[in-house]
C-alpha cells in the first residue's frame, strides 16, 4: 500500500456534488435544472465587450499589470456604490475586492476557524460553504429551516450551549430554500450573535434578484443598531448572478482586523483578483449600464420562476411539493417517500437533471428534497425539464 501524502482533511473529502455533476450538463440534449448559473442570454456580453474595445492602449496594457491584493481603486468605488443601493452605506476603503464571494467564505473559514471551533449554519445550505468550513476543521452544527428561515427557538440554546464561532447564513433568497429572513428576525439574529458574541458571516449574492419586492437591508446594515454589531457582522456579495460569474469578483465588508487577515489570508493565496476582469467590471459599473439591466434580469428571473413552479404544480400534482421563491434563482423541492439521489440516476437517462437535497445538509439530509434552478433554462426548456423530471419519476417510482 502506498502513503499518501495529502491531509486526512482533503483525502476523506467528497468534491462538489454540484461541481461534480457539471460533466453530465455537458451532455447533447441535456436540460440542467442543477447549477445555480446565471442564464447566458441575460449577461450582457455586449456591453462587456464594449467596454473593453474602449480601452485606450494604455488603460489595456495597465490592465496586464499586477494591482493590490484589496483590489483596484475604481472597482472598489463602484462596488462601493453599488452597496449603497444594498442599503449599506460604507465607502470604497471599507471593502476588499475577492475573486468571487466564494473566496470570502473560504478566507473567512482560514482566518477565523480553528480545528474543532463550532461554525453554526441553516439546513439546508450552501455546499461550497460546508466544504470550506470542513476544510478549515470546523465542527458543522446545523439548525432546521423553519417558515422563518431559521429556527429561532433552536437558536439561543444552540448559542449558549455550542458556543459557536460563527454563523453562516444566506439571508435573502437562500441557496437553495430560496427563503428570506424577515427584517426582525435579522435584527433578532444579530442582538443573538453579539449576545453571545459569534461572527455572523453573511452570504449576499442574490438579494438584487428580487421579484415584486425588494428584500430588507442585509443583516450588515444593522451593525450599528446593536451595541457591539460592527463587531460581528461579516458580509460577502458578488457580481456572478448579476453580471458575470467569469469575472470571478465579488467583495468582503466587515471589521478591520477580519478584513485586515482576509488580506494577508489572500496574499498567500491568489494575491489578488484579476486585474483585467477588475478593470473591465469598474468601467462597465460607471457607464450605468449595470443598473439599467437589472430590471430586465428581475422580470426574467420571475417569470422562470413562476413558469417551472407552475409547470411542476400542473405535471406532478401530489408527487412533488414546493415553496415558490420570491427571488434569487431556486426552486426547493420535496417528493416525498423519494430518495432524490436515486431518482437522478433514472432523471439522467431522460436527460434532465437537479441536484439532490443531501448536498445542502451537513448531516442528517432529508433525502426526499432536492433543488431545481430556473435561471439558466428558457420557457420551452422549463417546460420539456418538467415533463422529463415527471416521465423519470414515474419510471423510477414504477
Ligand atoms: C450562496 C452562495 N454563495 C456564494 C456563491 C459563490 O459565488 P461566486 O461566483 O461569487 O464565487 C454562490 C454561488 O453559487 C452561492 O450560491
Amino acid at each position: 500500500m502506498t502513503t499518501s501524502f495529502v491531509k486526512d482533511v482533503f483525502r476523506n473529502a467528497a468534491g462538489s456534488p454540484i461541481r461534480e455533476l457539471k460533466k453530465y450538463s455537458e451532455r447533447p440534449g441535456m436540460i440542467s435544472l442543477a447549477g445555480g448559473y446565471p442564464s447566458n442570454e441575460l449577461m450582457d456580453a455586449q456591453g462587456l465587450q464594449k467596454v473593453l474595445q474602449s480601452f485606450s492602449h494604455s488603460e489595456f496594457s495597465a490592465a496586464l499589470q499586477y494591482g493590490g491584493t484589496e483590489g483596484l481603486p475604481a472597482l472598489r468605488a463602484e462596488l462601493a456604490k453599488l452597496s449603497h443601493t444594498k442599503g449599506l452605506q460604507v465607502k470604497a476603503d471599507d471593502l476588499v475586492v475577492l475573486s468571487g464571494s466564494q473566496q470570502g467564505i473560504d478566507l473567512i473559514a482560514r482566518t477565523l476557524i480553528s480545528p474543532g471551533d463550532v461554525v453554526l449554519v441553516q439546513a439546508p445550505t450552501y455546499p461550497a460553504a460546508l466544504s470550506a468550513f470542513r476544510l478549515a476543521g470546523a465542527t458543522i452544527h446545523q439548525l432546521a429551516n423553519d417558515a422563518q428561515g431559521i429556527c429561532f427557538d433552536q437558536l439561543e440554546a444552540t448559542l449558549q450551549t455550542l458556543k459557536p464561532k460563527l454563523i453562516y447564513t444566506v439571508p435573502t433568497f437562500a441557496n437553495p430554500s430560496g427563503k428570506t429572513l424577515s427584517k426582525a428576525h435579522r435584527l433578532a439574529l444579530l442582538k443573538l450573535a453579539v449576545k453571545y458574541q459569534c461572527v455572523v458571516l453573511e452570504d449576499d449574492p442574490y438579494s438584487d434578484l428580487w421579484f415584486d419586492t425588494p428584500p430588507p437591508a442585509p443583516i450588515f446594515a444593522m451593525r450599528h443598531q446593536v451595541d457591539g454589531g460592527e463587531n460581528v457582522c461579516v458580509y460577502l456579495s458578488s457580481l456572478s448572478k448579476t453580471l458575470a460569474p467569469a469575472l470571478r469578483l465579488g467583495w468582503i465588508l466587515g471589521p478591520n482586523d477580519i478584513r485586515r487577515a482576509c488580506v494577508l489570508a489572500k496574499q498567500s493565496d491568489d494575491m489578488q483578483a484579476s486585474t483585467l476582469t477588475q478593470t473591465a467590471a469598474a468601467a462597465y459599473l460607471a457607464s450605468g449600464q449595470f443598473h439599467k439591466n437589472l430590471p430586465k434580469l428581475r422580470d426574467f428571473y420571475a417569470l422562470r420562476a413562476h413558469t417551472l413552479a407552475s409547470e411542476i404544480n400542473i405535471t406532478m400534482q401530489g408527487k412533488i411539493t414546493l415553496t415558490a421563491p420570491q427571488g434569487g434563482m431556486f426552486i426547493w423541492c420535496n417528493a416525498p417517500g423519494i430518495d432524490s439521489s436515486m431518482w437522478l440516476q433514472v432523471a439522467i437517462k431522460h436527460n434532465v437533471m437537479f441536484v439532490p437535497g443531501a448536498a445542502f445538509f451537513a448531516h442528517d439530509p432529508d433525502a426526499s428534497a432536492f433543488r431545481l434552478s430556473f435561471a439558466s433554462q428558457n420557457l420551452a426548456g422549463l417546460h420539456t425539464g418538467v415533463q422529463r423530471l415527471s416521465q423519470s419519476l414515474d419510471e423510477f417510482s414504477a
